[in-house]
Parts: structure tokens; sequence; C-alpha cells
């Protein structure tokens, strides 16, 4: 619906005004009948279309939710840790001491909002359990005992991500809209307003606290001039936003669901986990160029694998340019007459040597190698010489695989092929390297041109055996 900004029109004078004298509240106190009381003696009256502002800390003592506490503060600080550890649900962050979390009704603030600030050194306060529905009920009463249609917002302090300072914010409200969505509306100058959805209860709720202050036993204000706001109990809109409640945002909308101390260490727990399986073979890769950087760290990084008796066997060569067209020639050439060998000719041929395109058209190229005289034993037998071996083996094995979850984990696609294995000889030759240095395959290396999904991990069924 296109509408003109006029509709939203806010009014250009409000009142507001926190009246003086009220008792201090104590659990069983008629809230209504002493508010009703107060408001309609005082000068201003309550006049429909008011709006009746109350920190919440009223209710809370109202409604019984002061807990007895100890004055040794070592005690009294154990039991708010106890008390803030109850009202929440879940830890948003944790700041020095200061616990940010969410309690049962979804509201985000420091320590839940247990609170020892206006009630007796030897308590704490806790929220009200049901600050809309305690909303809702004065705001029935009032109406019952006064005849005056007002609405109601019940406020609490809280701190703002972002920014310092705190402001009064509504955390109970009844019988008005608690935001103005301006979605298709237009302003003067003919722009949209797509995103604009101001939380008119929170503007309530802060304006009301330069009168109420925390100081000056005036926990209740009353706001004139804002009665477009109201909305009738039987107008059942359900696009009208009329509970604080509606102001939280759910766990979908909500980009912060964590301080940022949490968020990294929630990432660096999720990247350690999906550092194995996000490696995935990548065949193909994009244009963009990998940073010679980005690759000798990855390959620092899988220098580090563990490898026998602390030698250091395993040997990365970044083949480039020339090189890798004559390694490439080469290996290619060895292949046809393997396949030639096993009866191959034609199609199938020409089908099974493109496979090797892959190691011509990626942007990187790394030869594994693994040097069986770095360190090996010496043994007088062969069986052990050739154990000796395999040791040498999958330590190259290993630090090959670290290679490729470094990558993965520096975005980097890559794809293990075995073809120098097949041909060793040649391989050492085209590279000219020496006789001891035994080829692990090829690596590619680039930017993968498609996202690269995480595999599952692969239940491990009979793979996995437990002998006792
Ligand atoms: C020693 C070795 C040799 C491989 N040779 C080839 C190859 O020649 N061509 C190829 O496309 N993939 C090759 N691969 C990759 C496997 O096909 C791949 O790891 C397997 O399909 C599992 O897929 P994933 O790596 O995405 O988990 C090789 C892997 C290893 C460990």
């Amino acid at each position: 619906m296109r509408r003109w900004a006029g509709e939203h029109a806010a009014p250009s004078d409000i009142r507001l005004w926190a009246p003086d004298g009220l008792p201090e509240f104590r659990p069983g106190d008629d809230l209504a009948r002493i508010l009703a009381g107060a408001l309609t003696d005082d000068p201003n009256g309550l006049i429909d279309g008011d709006v009746v502002v109350l920190t919440s800390k009223v209710l809370s003592k109202t409604e019984g939710r002061i807990v007895p506490a100890p004055t040794d503060p070592d005690e009294r600080d154990a039991l708010r840790r106890r008390l803030v550890d109850e009202e929440s649900v879940r830890v948003v962050a944790r700041v020095n001491r200061t616990l940010i979390t969410e309690n049962r009704l979804g509201i985000v603030q420091a320590a839940a909002g247990v609170d020892g600030s206006n009630v007796e050194s030897r308590e704490l306060a806790l929220l009200p359990e049901d600050p809309d529905g305690s909303a809702a009920a004065l705001a029935r009463d009032l109406r019952r005992l006064t005849g005056v249609r007002v609405g109601v917002v019940v406020t609490d302090t809280m701190g703002r991500a972002w920014r310092t300072g705190q402001t009064d914010v509504a955390i109970g409200a009844a019988g008005l809209r608690v935001s103005v969505g301006y979605d298709g509306a237009v302003d003067r100058q003919g722009n949209e307003l797509f995103v604009t959805d101001v939380a008119v209860a929170d503007e309530i709720a802060a304006a009301a606290d330069l009168v109420k202050g925390k100081l000056g036993a005036r926990p209740v204000a009353v706001v004139r001039g804002v009665g477009h706001l109201l909305v009738d109990d039987d107008d059942d809109r359900t696009d009208t936003p009329r509970r604080a409640r509606d102001l939280i945002r759910d766990s979908g909308s909500d980009l912060f669901r964590l301080g940022t101390a949490e968020a990294l260490a929630q990432g660096r727990e999720q990247g350690r986990r999906e550092a194995v399986p996000g490696r995935r073979s990548v065949r193909r890769f994009s244009d963009e160029p990998v940073p010679a950087e980005v690759l000798a760290d990855a390959v620092a990084d899988a220098l580090t694998a563990p490898a026998p008796h602390h030698s250091t066997p395993v040997r990365f060569v970044r083949v480039s340019g020339a090189a890798r067209h004559r390694l490439l020639d080469a290996l290619r050439a060895d292949w046809e007459a393997d396949l030639r060998a096993d009866g191959h000719s034609g199609d199938i041929l020409a089908r099974r040597l493109a496979r090797g395109d892959l190691l011509r058209t990626c942007p990187e190229l790394i030869v594994p190698f693994v040097d069986d005289s770095a360190g090996a034993h010496d043994y007088p037998d062969p069986r052990r010489n050739a154990c000796e071996e395999t040791m040498f083996t999958v330590a190259g094995g290993a630090a090959v695989q670290s290679l490729l979850i470094s990558l993965a984990a520096r975005g980097l696609g890559s794809c293990w092929v075995g073809s120098t294995i097949f041909a060793a000889d040649t391989t050492r030759r085209e590279l000219a390297l020496p006789a001891s240095w035994r080829p692990l395959g090829a690596v590619a290396v680039g930017v993968p041109a498609d996202p690269v999904a995480p595999r599952a991990p692969r239940p491990a069924g009979d793979d996995y055996l437990s002998v006792e």
C-alpha cells in the first residue's frame, strides 16, 4: 500500500510528567488503585489517550519478585550470580565480570535484569514474570477504576550495543502500538521508506525516563499527546504489534546473537570441526591467481605433519612455466604408452588422457615428494627397510593431506592426483631431482569455480572396529 507519510505524522507537541508522592510499593499492594488515585488527583488529571509509563521495578515489588539478600558483599554477589543464572536461558556475552544474557521472555540485557538499585539493601529485584500481561491488567484496571482509556508501558534500563550509556526501553506494553512501520510510505521528496520501523514504545519509555529519573522516587510518568498510537482491546488486526515482546528480534532475524568473543570462539570451534570434511577434491578452478604467500603458508602448515624419528622427509615442488609443460608432456607420453600397452586406442584413449588436463589448466601445480635419504634408518635386512619406506610414504601422505586441508582453510581448492607415482623416473628427470626423491602424485591448486560443500562425516560402520 502506498501512503503519504502524513498518515504517520508525529504529534507536534507532547507533554509528560511524573507525579511526586507515590508510596514505596510493597508486595501485595493494589497498584491499579494506588495509581488511579494518584494520577487522577494530579493537577494534569488522566484523559483518554494518555500513556502511563512505569518502571518495571514497581511491578517487581508489587508482584513479589523481590528476593531477600545478604548484605555481605561477597555473599550478595554469589546470590546475584545464582539469580542471573536462574533467570537466563542463554549467555550472549561475557564482558569482564558482567554477563549479558537472554531471559525467558527473550529480553537480552546485562545480568538478566537482576538489580539491586531502588530496593532495600537486604534485597535484590528480579524482572516481572510477564510484563506484557501485567501492563494489560493495569490498563484494564485503570479503565475500570477511572473510566479512562490509557496505554501502559513497562520500562527497564538497558545498554545498547555499539553505543555507550543506557536508555529506558519497553519490556511490557498494552493498549498501544509498540512500533510504527513506514514500509511503503513516501516522504515529501518522493522517497519510499522501506526499512523504517520506529519502536515507538521504546521512544515513549526513554522519554518518560527524562521525568521519572532514577533517584527521585518517581517511578511512574504519564505521556500525553500520543493517543494516535492507542489500540483498542477489541481491535484484532494481527498486523498491529502491541506487546513489548513484539520488539524482540526472533533468533532468525537476530544477526548479533552472540557477543564478539563468543562469536569468535564459536567460529573457531566450527572452523576446527569443519577443517577436515571441508576439504574436497576440486576439479574446476576460477582464473583468479593464487597469491604466492598463501601457497607458501599452506606448505609451511603441511610441513608440520608427523614424520618418523624426527625426520623431515617431505618436499613440495611448485612446478610452473616451461617446466610444467615439460613435465606434463612427459607424464602424458608415459601414460599413453601404458594405456596403449593395455590395448586402448582411439576415443577411449583420448578420453582417458584428457583427464590429465586438470593439471594443465589448474592455476598452480605442486608436486609432493618424500626423500628417503632424509633420515630413514638403514637396516641389515630388506624386510625392515621396506617397512621404513612405508613409514616415509605414509608420512608423505599425512603431509599432503595437511596441505589440502590448509589450502581449504584458506579458501583454496585442490585435487590430489596420483599420476607422478606411476612415472617416478620421468618426474625426477624432468624436474632434475635426486633419485632418493619419491613423487607422491601431484596437487592441482586454485580458487574453486563453484562453492565447495563439506562432506558429511561418513559413518564409520565396519571401517571402525573395536577389539578388546
Ligand atoms: C593418492 C590419490 C590419487 C588420486 N588420483 C586422482 C586422479 O588421478 N584424478 C582425480 O580426479 N582424483 C584423484 N584423486 C582424488 C580422489 O578421486 C578423491 O579424493 C575421492 O574421489 C574423494 O573425493 P573428495 O576428495 O572430494 O573427498 C586421488 C586421491 C588420492 C589420495
